[in-house]
């Protein structure tokens, strides 16, 4: 079955790969990439986007969306993570033959849902700025697309940016509580999941052996986000948090799901943190009145690893 997306993302090494694993798999048909602050400004966030594009050779609509949090002033981005150039530092040629689509990511997000109602699942892998502000711009929206898979949360383990709190929902915190209250499918890839499946060099070397381009760029552009996630640990490893909700459209049995009522907190010390109470374990109105999602909970490694490596090595 072949699933139409958006792909809405602030690139970023780990929004590469997933990328790249988006194009590379038969089963995913990617109508556009919607940009977003997040690891980088968005002027970046956009320009590597169409990069990434051009390496792979895509010709499909890449827009540039909010650059700013729903509330509240810029952010700081994640150059300490992903490079200056959000890219691992590896002074990678920007795009030449690309144009960025006049449309904001959100409107962009519209436009599609009204031209393909009810077959769009939206895979947001950054803040939830344009997601939240395309459910401004149409009320129906929830009704007009399949789903929403989002990277993002740390439902029942800590936080990534604070004790609480995941980065992509840290970011923009109330943009991602009007997300996850809105009328439709929500399924979150936190922390939960993600930090359980560490990538070593070798994984690195196998993207690059099974694709020179694509995944030569992420080897190649990896590297320092290896430095980063391998301080304290004795292993060399990094995390690809973003090709996780694409790897569950391609083959949800890889991960196991839970549903439960989920909010978002804004308060300034849990801002970003993602609570979720499974059906049945409150009474409180103010947690039944929260809108059910399905959370990943766990997910099969050895799996998922090969899922990656084989559509990696598609031609
Ligand atoms: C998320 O934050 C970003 O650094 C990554 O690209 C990913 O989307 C992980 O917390
Ligand atoms: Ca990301």
């Amino acid at each position: 079955m072949s699933h139409k997306i958006i792909l809405d993302t602030d690139p970023g090494i780990d929004d590469a790969m997933a990328i790249f694993f988006a194009f590379q798999s038969p089963e995913i048909d990617v109508l556009g990439l919607t940009t977003v602050y997040g690891n980088v400004p968005v002027e970046m966030a956009a320009q590597n986007a169409l990069t990434l594009c051009e390496l792979a050779g895509q010709d499909i609509p890449v827009c540039k969306g909010v650059g700013m949090p729903w509330v509240g002033k810029e952010s700081g981005y994640a150059h300490f993570v992903h490079g200056d150039d959000g890219f691992g530092n590896i002074n990678f040629p920007p795009a030449t033959n690309r144009k960025l689509d006049p449309r904001s990511s959100a409107q962009f997000i519209v436009d599609m849902a009204r031209q393909h109602p009810g077959e769009i699942t939206l895979v947001a892998i950054g803040p939830l700025g344009n997601l939240a502000l395309a459910l401004r711009l149409e009320p129906e929206l929830p009704k007009l697309v399949k789903g929403v898979s989002i990277m993002g949360g740390a439902a029942f383990v800590p936080g990534n940016v604070t004790p609480v709190a995941e980065a992509n929902i840290w970011n923009d915190a109330f943009a991602a509580e009007i997300v996850f209250a809105a009328d439709w499918e929500v399924t979150m890839f936190g922390l939960d999941v993600t930090m359980t499946v560490p990538f070593s060099l070798e994984f690195l070397d196998t993207l690059k052996r099974n694709n020179q381009k694509c995944g030569g760029f992420v080897h190649d552009a990896a590297q320092f986000y290896v430095d980063f996630y391998s301080q304290n640990r004795e292993q060399r490893v990094c995390f690809f948090h973003d090709a996780m909700p694409i790897a569950h459209l391609v083959d949800p049995s890889l991960f196991e799901l839970k549903r439960g009522h989920a909010r978002v907190s804004t308060d300034p010390l849990n801002i970003g943190q993602t609570s979720i109470a499974p059906p049945n374990t409150t009474t409180s109105a103010d947690w039944l009145n929260a809108r059910q999602v399905n959370v990943a909970v766990k997910v099969d490694s050895k799996r998922l690893t090969q899922l990656y490596t084989d559509t990696y090595s598609l031609s």
